[in-house]
């Protein structure tokens, strides 16, 4: 439900002013690459990687301020006349041309996935800045545990390592359910073949391990004797789903010098009776107030009723979503913990509304 505030003359003014998106519409006539303020990148490489798997490589425009081996940028991308965003991981070190490489796996029912994997040639992308800290500690091992698409920050680390001729061991094990699904096997084995000081394991849960540098099972104490001989304590980090992380983070517990960990999907959320209800928001910029679910995300709350917040990755680490809250109460969902006071960002992925809340936008 919808009630129209009287917007000030000032938020009138800005509504029909609004000088960047009036010159972004006509730069982007001119070419789609041109922007006032935004980053974009035109895909100029596309290759099919592994089952569902396919890599892009994009030159971006001169908004777009670099990214270190290991971060992320949301990716967004209009598909039959609706905009999605979603955050990829460089899949390389960072290049003299400024072209970055993402590598996508198509998921069931993601859209995005599935329409980057026959984007054409040409086609342009809007870029958010990179974002996310995973990075390899100097001077100790480092063992790195990948899981599906959590291959991807560790081939650009792997990538940078390699670049500087693996100063220190680097030991990688990456899991995915059948061969068909592992990308960039060659380039990996070939990495290890000519470096003394990393190597790649290979880890199948869904296929019985052949190769000298295969193993097979889910993350289990087991495994450690592969990977770490001799027991040596590494840094260790970690990538994958929820689940992956959670139980690398179990099995390394007491074995690690330090544990870095980035999960591609979001922990389950603690929703009860308790959370039925809507509650009453209202958006101080467009000066519009709705009534939400206090059962769901705050950002999904808000698409529910036709406003499209700005967003990424949907799970609390870009920040893309982030937004001021004056006033009102929200709920984390994932461990529950209630936020009264004001915030210049909350995250309305991972915030439930508690109480009526104003809004930043
Ligand atoms: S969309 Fe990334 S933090 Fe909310």
């Amino acid at each position: 439900m919808e009630t129209a505030i009287q917007p000030t003359w000032l938020s009138r003014l800005n509504a029909v002013w609004a000088p960047p998106t009036v010159l972004d519409f006509w730069l982007s006539r001119l070419n789609p690459l041109w922007s006032w303020n935004q980053a974009r990148a035109r895909v100029v490489e596309r290759r099919p990687e592994a089952e569902g798997v396919a890599t892009l490589v994009l030159k971006p425009n001169r908004h777009f301020r670099g990214f270190r081996p290991g971060q992320h940028v949301n990716i967004g991308v209009e598909i039959d006349g609706v905009r999605y965003t979603r955050s990829y991981s460089a899949s390389d070190m960072p290049r003299a041309d400024g072209r970055i490489r993402i590598t996508v796996k198509a998921v069931e029912g993601g859209k995005v996935g599935e329409h980057l994997q026959t984007i054409p040639l040409g086609s342009v992308l809007s870029l958010g800045q990179a974002f996310g800290e995973l990075c390899v500690p100097e001077s100790a091992p480092c063992l790195m545990l990948a899981a599906g698409s959590g291959i991807t920050p560790m081939l650009a680390l792997v990538n940078a390592q390699a670049a500087t001729g693996f100063a220190q061991p680097v030991r990688l094990a990456y899991w995915a359910r059948t061969r068909a699904e592992l990308a960039q096997v060659g380039e990996l084995r070939a990495l290890a073949a000519g470096h003394r000081n990393f190597n790649v394991h290979f880890v199948l849960t869904g296929e019985a391990a052949q190769a000298v540098d295969e193993l097979e099972g889910r993350i289990e104490p087991r495994h450690l004797a592969a990977l770490v001989p001799g027991n040596e304590p590494a840094h260790v980090l970690a990538c994958g789903p929820h689940g992956f992380v959670e139980r690398a983070r179990e099995v390394l517990s007491g074995h690690g010098l330090s544990f870095q960990a980035e999960a591609f999907s979001p922990p389950p959320r603690v929703i009860d009776a308790s959370d039925q209800g809507h509650v009453r928001v209202t958006l101080l910029k467009s000066g519009r107030t709705l009534d939400i679910a206090r059962n769901k995300s705050v950002l999904e709350a808000l698409e529910e009723q036709g406003v499209m917040p700005r967003h990424g990755c949907r799970m609390g680490i870009c920040n893309t979503c982030a937004c001021g809250k004056p006033s009102g109460a929200t709920r984390h969902l994932h461990d529950r913990s209630v936020q009264h006071e004001p915030t210049q960002a909350l995250r309305l992925c991972i915030q439930a509304a508690q109480s009526d809340l104003s809004l930043e936008l």
